[in-house]
């Protein structure tokens, strides 16, 4: 590229910082970025994985055991997809603080899509919702419509958020997307980038991520009668097989999308993912689903381990795209607001803490048991933890807003 465009492009970027700058230091914001994106995609993968399996398992669903596995993964998606949205806002949030110029241009480029983003979501979740009713015993085979309109629109929300992530780390290329041949266009309506591979490796990873969650799910309800080892049999077979082809498409997609990737061999991260992701099918290749039982929590861990790798690679993909470009998010103008920042951490350690620890804990010993479940000591505390510590940030919510609002006036 012309050395003063290079300068141009730079200055630009930086420039559509806000200029008001961050309240914290910027590695922070890219920390929370990683982690919360990484609980994102963990839930997506069940959300187009366990959809997929759904209706896989529904065409079988004349035998009982199959029938039963894609009502339980119906539940799976729909739960799954409610908890990949809430945790979509996160990594959202962070990523408009240190990246706001890639991620508003990339928006702007293609806004008819991100407002229909919104529609399809409502209208997939929707769809969802009417098979999850109606996927019964006996459910005929016409309920399918829903459930295959509902993945599609999943896949579609997928490619939206991938089309942006693309487009936000060229920059060098948005003038000529804006303006093809000097004639601006708003339409919005364009999708100008996409990476097959990188698209296709989230899908590999719904596949592996849902196996992944069978092994820790057939583990899981070992302690009950009604979840009989013919089933949990069933779901740890099905769960290696899916870890493994899983496995095979993310390495395949990992190596295509990678080697597209200037001085990828200089991004440890994007090594470690090529390693993990042989050793695992290694493993995988080695043993058989048998191997599973009793370890589906360790399997769990790791893949939230590996997928964490996943999310910082993502990462050094975007520096290795943004720096030489001359934008480097840890020079962002920090203006340092301890009080926000401090309140910030207090409420998601504490108020989120406690109050998700809480319902994690019950749900988890009320999963268990069959029948009806009646808390412990434990759980009977945490709760009112809970509730004490909602009730006390409400009032120091109510109570900052007011005394600012009162002192405003005076
Ligand atoms: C069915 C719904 C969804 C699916 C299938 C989905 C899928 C994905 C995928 C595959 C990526 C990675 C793209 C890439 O790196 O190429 C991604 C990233 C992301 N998603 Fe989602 N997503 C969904 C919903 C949401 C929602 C509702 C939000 C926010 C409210 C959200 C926020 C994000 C963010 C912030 C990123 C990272 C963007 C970046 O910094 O590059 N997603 N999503």
């Amino acid at each position: 590229m012309h050395t003063s465009s290079h300068a141009d492009l730079a200055s630009m970027l930086n420039v559509l910082r806000d200029p008001a700058g961050i309240p914290a230091p910027p590695a922070i914001f890219q920390w929370l970025m990683v982690l919360t994106w990484a609980m994102h995609i963990l839930f997506v993968n069940l959300v187009l994985g366990g959809a997929t399996l759904a209706i896989a398992s529904f065409y079988r669903r004349a035998d009982p055991l199959w029938g039963r596995l894609s009502r339980a993964m119906t539940q799976v998606t729909k739960i799954a997809l409610s908890l990949a949205i809430v945790l979509g806002v996160a990594p959202l949030l962070f990523t408009q603080v240190i990246y706001d110029p890639m991620w508003y241009a990339s928006n702007v480029l293609s806004a008819a899509w991100v407002m229909g983003f919104i529609y399809a979501l409502g209208l997939g979740y929707t769809c969802w919702f009417i098979f999850s009713f109606r996927n019964k015993e006996g459910a005929s085979s016409g309920e399918l419509v829903w459930a295959v309109a509902a993945v599609l629109l999943f896949a579609l929300n997928g490619f939206v958020m991938h089309v942006l992530s693309v487009q936000s780390i060229l920059p060098a290329k948005w003038l000529e997307w804006y303006a093809p041949q000097g004639v601006p266009d708003m339409s919005g309506l364009k999708v100008h980038a996409f990476s097959f591979p990188r698209f296709a490796f989230f899908f590999a990873a719904a596949v592996a991520g849902t196996g992944i969650f069978l092994l820790a799910y057939a583990d899981y309800f070992r302690t009950r009668n009604d979840f009989p080892p013919s089933y949990r049999e069933l779901c740890r077979r099905i769960g290696w097989q899916w870890a493994r082809w899983g496995f095979l498409g993310q390495a395949v997609f990992a190596l295509v999308w990678f080697a597209g990737i200037e001085k990828a061999g200089a991004h440890p991260f994007l090594w470690v993912v090529v390693i993990t992701l042989l050793g695992s099918l290694a493993f995988l290749w080695r043993r058989s689903a048998p191997a599973a039982a009793g370890k589906g929590y360790l399997f769990q861990g790791l893949f939230v381990v590996y997928t964490l790798i996943v999310g910082i690679a993502r990462e050094e993909i975007r520096l290795g795209a943004l720096l030489p470009l001359g934008y480097d998010p840890m020079t962002y103008k920090v203006n340092l607001d301890l009080a926000s920042t401090l309140l910030f951490f207090t409420t998601f350690l504490g108020v989120g803490g406690l109050a998700l620890g809480f319902l994690l804990a019950m749900l988890w010993q009320a999963g268990r048991v069959e029948g009806s479940y009646v808390a412990g000591k434990t759980v009977a505390r945490l709760s009112n933890a809970a509730l004490a510590i909602v009730l006390i940030w409400i009032s120091i919510f109510f109570a900052v807003g007011i005394s600012v609002w009162i002192r405003n006036f005076r």
